[in-house]
């Protein structure tokens, strides 16, 4: 998907000696399999199950088109202008635009970021290939017993031992591929397995549409209930849209250092939009069903998938072989994300003279790894310490997803909306018109700020 070896590929980028995604839709390939993963399937219905369903969604969904959007073209534009790893991106941009370098620490924050959410993203990855696994043995088993999903679950958070071997196996996946660069075959995963992905969605969508509780899965996610929404409604909603979105901690921006110069930012990034919001709601149509038809708790918290869903598999004719499906399915996607999540560090490193593509890799992996050993205890051994209410992987979560990205957005909206030259800006957004590109600056100088400021305030108890 990257072609180092043709670095223009048609684009009119001659010289940057970068490389380039060989196509718009490779471009689109990468950023959704950034996007759609773990915060889709498995963050997105434990969050709004937590927020009291209907009105969360609705919050959410302004976000995505209020914040998120412009964002995505920001975070994209600042990354083709620049060409170069997001902290050198934008300390170029800042000095072409005649403003101080320490822009590029908006870039350092985001690297950080990225490790923070990894090191918990690692674990919960791993959880999948774990439940995976035991549906492949499943198949080819003998006699089959059904699952007991809650048991599996507690079993799987109580070993520490079974948590690090899945996080390992996770961790290396996502260096190797980082690492050795093989886009091809993670062109090849998100376009294939990818739909599948969506397909699968569908079916179990269907099949919640059959149990007989789709109706009181609508009307809760989608009847707006207010008198459940405070400040922390409103920051959870907002950090889920920059979670799901992948913004806020520069990974599309690094992505973006490699869109060839003819991409339709606005149109290309509403695609992205799109399709992430749309898994999420699928999601959500396909988890519900099942944690009403069973009577399970809404407020499972984040094991919610892994509890709801063998319920389901358990049911279903071919349930072991839909199960094993879903997992793995679930894995790639999260995997696809990974990579992003790893790439704003790594490619800073191997800008430096001291770090090649390999060594940074590893290097972050090694890094990321040492911090997920925090969320993987705090299942097990480490569950009674907690700070505010909330274990040592509780607390990264909360602040690396509800604080940090909306702050680093926040100043990368701050950024390009008043501190990056306009005539930068215009020329990369040039197919939108007049009226789109000021609704667009608009949201970005104005809006995104405002509410980002105000929603901090809330959740604070300030306001
Ligand atoms: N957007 C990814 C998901 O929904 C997670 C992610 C967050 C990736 C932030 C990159 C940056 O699973």
């Amino acid at each position: 998907m990257l072609s180092s070896e043709n670095p223009a590929s048609g684009s009119g980028d001659q010289g940057s000696g970068h490389g380039m995604w060989s196509s718009r839709m490779a471009f689109i390939l990468a950023a959704t399999g950034s996007a759609v993963g773990l915060g889709n399937i498995w963050r997105f219905p434990y969050v709004t199950a937590e927020n009291g369903g209907g009105a969360f969604v609705l919050i959410y969904l302004v976000c995505i088109l209020a914040i998120g959007l412009p964002l995505l073209m920001s975070e994209i534009l600042v990354g083709r202008a620049g060409r170069h790893s997001p902290i050198n991106s934008l300390r170029l941009l800042a000095e072409r635009s005649q403003r101080t370098w320490r822009w590029m620490f908006v870039g350092v924050l985001g690297a950080l970021i990225g490790w923070m959410i990894l090191s918990f993203y690692s674990m919960v990855a791993g959880w999948t290939l774990a439940y995976g696994w035991h549906y492949l043995g499943e198949i080819f088993a003998s006699s089959t017993e059904a699952l007991d999903p809650q048991g599996k679950f507690e079993g799987l958070l109580a070993s520490p031992g079974a948590l690090i071997f899945w996080l390992t196996a996770f961790v290396s996946l996502s260096v190797g591929v980082v690492a050795l660069g093989v886009e091809k075959g993670l062109e090849r995963a998100v376009r294939i397995l990818m739909p599948m992905l969506f397909a699968l969605l569908l079916l179990m969508v269907g099949y919640g549409i059959a149990s007989g509780f789709f109706q009181q899965t609508i009307s809760y996610l989608f009847t707006p209930d207010f008198s459940k929404v405070d400040g922390g409604t409103i920051l959870e909603a907002m950090g889920q849209a920059f979670f799901s979105l992948s913004l806020g901690m520069t990974g599309i921006m690094a992505y973006g250092a490699y869109v060839p110069r003819n991409v339709n930012i606005g149109r290309t990034a509403g695609v992205i939009a799109l399709a992430d919001t749309g898994v999420a709601v699928l999601a959500g149509m396909a988890i519900f069903p099942i944690v009403f038809a069973h009577g399970l708790s809404t407020g499972e918290g984040p094991g919610l998938i892994f509890v709801t869903l063998p319920y389901a598999f358990n049911d279903m004719a071919f349930g072991t072989l839909f199960g094993f499906a879903f997992f793995l399915l679930l894995a790639v996607a999260a995997w696809t994300s990974a990579i992003s999540l790893m790439e704003p560090a790594v490619a800073y490193l191997s800008e430096t003279k001291r770090f090649t593509r390999v060594s940074a890799s590893i290097t972050v992996g090694v890094a990321t790894w040492v911090l997920a050993l925090g969320s993987v205890f705090s299942m097990n051994i480490w569950s009674e310490y907690t700070f505010a209410g909330r274990n040592f992987q509780e607390l990264i979560e909360y602040i690396s997803s509800n604080l940090l990205l909306p702050l680093g957005g926040l100043a990368t909206g701050v950024f390009v909306g008043w501190a990056l030259s306009r005539v930068i800006a215009r020329e990369q957004l040039s197919e939108l018109s007049d009226t789109q590109y000021q609704v667009w600056r608009f949201l970005l100088r104005y809006v995104g700020p405002v509410l980002v400021f105000v929603v901090f305030l809330s959740a604070a108890g300030v306001i």
